[in-house]
């Protein structure tokens, strides 16, 4: 008389399994896709940088990466993302490339957005492999009509009080040749930041007396599992993935920006997309020198 009742219980374990397997899945799969992929964090972080001038103590970067429109942003979507980015009060905006994923056509459209986006010390970026795979010329275009000074193995000068910061960019590892030596006449003593689009170019960087890097094109990995990390990453992206790092035996940082788009899978599970609030600070070791 009880094997009918013990079946029929095996039977409800076993369905209560799979059902809850496949709910489990499903709103994981839907949370990663509709939620976390909009779920923008927005990181603040203080960074002593030796030969920082007085006058840029407390400057303000705002540094945002890989937005991959036309895959994860179309142009309308800009605003909201654009006025969480000018929230920030930024002094100087910083923008490490992959402005577009394939398709470059809805670039004109965004430039009124971009060209809302305000810094006093301007707005600079450098291009990703992504940009330069598909229409490096349509990209640079945009962001110039919006105001930002495109960095191709170049630098600029930023003045304050007769004090001098450098803007160094970069050309893409994957796709482009980066050329250090051409982007910036090394000047002894003048505080330097370097826009790469990828992060691992740091192993290069870090035998020049630069300061700090800062990169996207890891995206973090878009998944990152729980005491395991991400998966998966792309070429130039396998060292140094997310956040800070110091490199080794050399005095430069490199911060790598999470992006706040997607590639190949437009989903993110635990690697929520970023913008991030970098503010310098003087290194009282080496002031004044
Ligand atoms: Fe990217």
């Amino acid at each position: 008389m009880s094997e009918p009742v013990l079946t029929r219980r095996q039977f409800l374990k076993r369905s209560f399994s799979k059902w809850l397997g496949l709910g489990l899945i499903s709103i994981t799969g839907f949370y990663s896709y509709a939620i976390e992929t909009k779920w923008i964090e927005i990181e603040k972080l203080s960074l002593t940088i030796p030969h920082l001038p007085d006058a840029f103590q407390n400057l303000r970067i705002v540094h945002f990466s890989d937005l991959h429109i036309g895959l994860s942003y179309d142009p309308e979507d800009l605003p909201t993302v654009l006025d969480q980015i000018q929230a920030l009060n930024p002094d100087l905006l910083c923008f490490t490339g992959d402005l577009v994923t394939d398709d470059t056509s809805m670039l004109p459209a965004t430039v009124p957005f971009f060209k809302k986006l305000q810094a006093p010390f301007g707005k600079f970026a450098v291009l990703g492999n992504h940009d330069y795979r598909h229409s490096a010329e349509n990209v640079k275009k945009c962001l110039q009509q919006s105001g930002f000074h495109v960095l191709l193995n170049s630098h600029q000068m930023i003045e304050k009080d007769g004090s001098r910061l450098a803007i160094v960019g970069v050309d893409d590892q994957v796709e482009g040749v980066p050329d250090l030596e051409k982007a910036w006449h090394q000047q002894q003593n003048v505080a330097t930041i370097l826009l790469s689009h990828c992060p691992d170019f740091a192993d290069i960087a870090a035998k020049y007396p630069i300061a700090l890097q800062l990169s996207g094109h890891s995206h973090g990995g878009q998944v990152r599992l729980p005491l395991i990390g991400h998966i998966v990453t792309p070429p130039f992206a396998k060292k140094y993935v997310q956040g800070l790092y110091s490199v080794p035996q050399s005095s430069l940082q490199v911060y790598v920006n999470r992006g706040l788009g997607t590639t190949l899978l437009p989903i993110r599970f635990h690697c929520r997309p970023q913008i991030s609030v970098i503010e310098l600070t003087v290194d009282k070791h080496f002031a004044n020198q």
